[in-house]
């Protein structure tokens, strides 16, 4: 007679052809029961709107029969998964790594870490994206002297690369019609979620986005539909800044998005002609920000001439004068992020591992 386990692994060769993955691993199997070689079982579908509901339906009749069993009853229901994120593994497989770069406010070099960062990172040998999530007002291409209008390639837009960095950004679609445009939260997320999966990314091992500045509509439905597997908060030294960005690490952490750490940006400023590191802004609030959230501290970015220059002129410091303290203080910082990334994956590896076997568990009968 057929055991449980033998439904079981029939059933896991049935993959749901949107998700990428089989209809045990992803819980759809419910209520699971044999009674004298009669097997009966729900299969809980994602959404009725499925377009593949009745193939898989009858994969599973067909994964049931290849058993040798004649008497199956099989109710079919299904339910939505209202506001659920895709996972990373299935929505870009070939991404092993979101990094979201948030501030509190704007103008607080968010932009110039998010790229320095990630030419930082490509140089270590990683492999790299850039999506520009600022969609009112695009500065990374600017910022990377990069003017390019990406072509089309199999419905795919291919990402212009600078450093081995592929990046995309609505600038680059801006460009001829010279303006930015004003839209709801919804909105950019659509078009963020579009760069996601229309852009032809191939593999990746950290995909960076610079979300828009603040706390409001846009940043916080991205951070819910976009799946991120860590979120890099920047600060500057400032009172005003800090409590900002107090707000946004209480936005992240209500949305459970696992926070990487705060990187304080324009930190002191470096005498040319002696090295003494001038606090103008007072020492240690960044660091005193992490320890009261208990957040890691990433590091400390000096307020630096050249690294203005470099942003403005299209010239990133950490390509332009790699050897500088102020581009060695992003290198320093991608590596301590790169840590950091690896303990956040290996983490939600396990969680997710933990929530299969519980899913699998629970579509066995009890004893
Ligand atoms: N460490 C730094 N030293 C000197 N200038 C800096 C530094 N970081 C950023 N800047 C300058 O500050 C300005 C704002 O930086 P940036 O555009 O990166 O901020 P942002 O947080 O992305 O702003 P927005 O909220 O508009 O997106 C730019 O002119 C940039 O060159
Ligand atoms: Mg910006």
């Amino acid at each position: 007679m057929v055991t449980v386990d033998q439904v079981l692994s029939s059933l896991k060769k049935v993959v749901d052809p949107e998700l990428n993955k089989d209809i045990v691993s992803m819980g759809m199997i419910k209520d699971l029961s044999i009674n004298s070689g009669r097997v009966a079982f729900t299969l809980e579908l994602t959404t009725p709107a499925c377009p593949f509901n009745s193939d898989i339906e009858r994969d599973v009749r067909a994964a049931i029969a290849s058993l040798g069993v004649k008497d199956l009853s099989l109710k079919v229901t299904a339910r939505v998964m209202e506001g659920r994120a895709l996972s990373l593994d299935e929505l870009l497989p070939g991404v092993k790594n979101i990094v979201a770069v948030a501030s509190g406010k704007g103008g607080v070099g968010k932009t110039t870490v998010s790229v320095n960062l990630a030419l930082s990172l490509a140089k270590t040998g990683a492999k790299v994206g850039l999506l520009d999530a600022d969609i009112y007002g695009p500065s990374v291409p600017l910022m990377l002297g990069l003017k390019a209008q990406p072509e089309v390639v199999n419905n795919k837009i291919q990402p212009p690369e600078v450093a081995g960095v592929k990046v995309i950004s609505m600038g680059f679609f801006y460009e001829q019609s010279q303006q930015a445009g004003i839209y709801r939260g919804p909105i950019v997320s659509g078009i963020v979620k579009q760069f996601l999966t229309d852009v032809n990314w191939g593999e990746l091992d950290y995909l960076i986005i610079d979300l828009p500045p603040g706390t409001g509509d846009a940043p916080l439905t991205i951070a819910q539909t976009i799946p991120i597997t860590g979120i890099l908060i920047v600060t500057t030294p400032q009172d005003v800044a800090m409590n900002v960005a107090v707000k946004a690490i209480g936005m992240f952490n209500k949305l459970n998005v696992p926070i990487i750490g705060v990187v304080e940006n324009m930190s002191f400023l470096q005498c040319p002609h002696c090295n003494e590191q001038i606090y103008l802004f007072g020492k240690g609030g960044g660091k005193k920000i992490s320890e009261d959230f208990k957040i890691p501290f990433i590091g400390e970015i000096p307020l630096h001439q050249q690294i203005r220059a470099g942003s403005d002129t299209g010239k990133p410091t950490v390509l332009s004068e790699p050897e500088s303290f102020q581009a060695q203080s992003f290198d320093k910082a991608a590596k301590v992020i790169a840590g950091r990334i690896s303990i956040i994956a290996a983490e939600m590896r396990a969680q997710e591992e933990a929530e299969a076997k519980a899913s699998q568990e629970s579509a066995k009968p009890s004893a």
